[in-house]
């Protein structure tokens, strides 16, 4: 998942305060269809959650992540996992299918490298299937992040490790690079956090935490956490995320 610099990821964090990344993409592992006996990449594999369903569906799955605790993570699975950098894939006519969930808006430095390397990696008239943050994805907790850090003297933007695009603007991405789309859509998915919002920024916004001075970053997560609660806890104190997800089936075009 993580190939933006300053983020790291800790796999206990991650499974107590992202395992509902993985529970909330059933739906894309039934866009994907997995068939027994499929050759398949997981980009951006995490700690393998979804992987393992892949896999129990009989498909034969390299997971690929650019964490290396995350894929040590997915190797105690027992999952074939590898550490790669999404922008420079070196797979070559490999895959009937490539699955992504949740991984390709941190793949900011190169986003149409990404999609070259994988129409690469896939063998003609494969597909692509992937679900990541959209335009206006969690435009509430990244507004209050940049505002917090604005007002302590921080420069944000140069920080922000995240690639939200419009489906416009994927779809182009998507065709420049030799697919064929055949459905891509952008949805609000508002997503109950398993804790407040301190969880989250501390396991998905680091790299905003890393500009900081470690004295300070307490106190960072203390002010976005008041910026937002009027707009994203309720009464009884449950977090709600602004979550917006892209999703897209892209079919590698055969070449003539
Ligand atoms: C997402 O899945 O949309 C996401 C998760 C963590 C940070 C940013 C975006």
């Amino acid at each position: 998942m993580s190939a933006a610099a300053g983020q790291t990821w800790n796999a206990d964090a991650y499974a107590r305060n992202g395992r509902f990344v993985a529970d909330l993409a059933a739906s894309l592992v039934d866009w994907l269809a997995p068939q027994a006996g499929e050759r398949m990449l997981d980009l951006g594999c995490g700690d393998g959650a979804l992987t393992q369903k892949l896999v129990d569906a009989g498909a034969v799955v390299t997971g690929a992540d650019a964490s290396p605790e995350l894929v040590a993570a997915a190797r105690e699975r027992g999952l074939d996992a590898q550490v790669v950098d999404g922008q420079a894939l070196a797979f070559e006519d490999a895959f009937d299918a490539v699955f992504s969930n949740a991984a390709l808006h941190w793949m900011k430095r190169d986003p149409d490298a990404v999609l070259t390397g994988v129409a690469r990696a896939l063998k003609d008239g494969g597909r692509f299937v992937a679900e990541m943050g959209g335009a206006g994805n969690i435009a509430a907790i990244r507004g209050a992040v940049h505002d917090v850090l604005a007002a302590r003297g921080y420069d944000a933007a140069s920080a922000d490790p995240w690639f939200f695009p419009t489906v416009a603007d994927y779809r182009r991405r998507l065709e420049a690079a030799g697919f064929t789309v055949t459905a891509i859509e952008s949805f609000a998915r508002p997503t109950l956090l398993p804790g407040d919002i301190s969880g989250w920024l501390r396991t998905f916004a680091q790299a905003f935490l890393e500009i900081v001075p470690a004295a300070e970053r307490d106190a960072v997560v203390a002010d976005v956490q008041n910026a937002l609660h009027a707009r994203l806890a309720n009464q009884a104190g449950q977090w709600t995320a602004d979550y917006v997800r892209l999703r897209f089936i892209a079919i590698k075009t055969p070449r003539q």
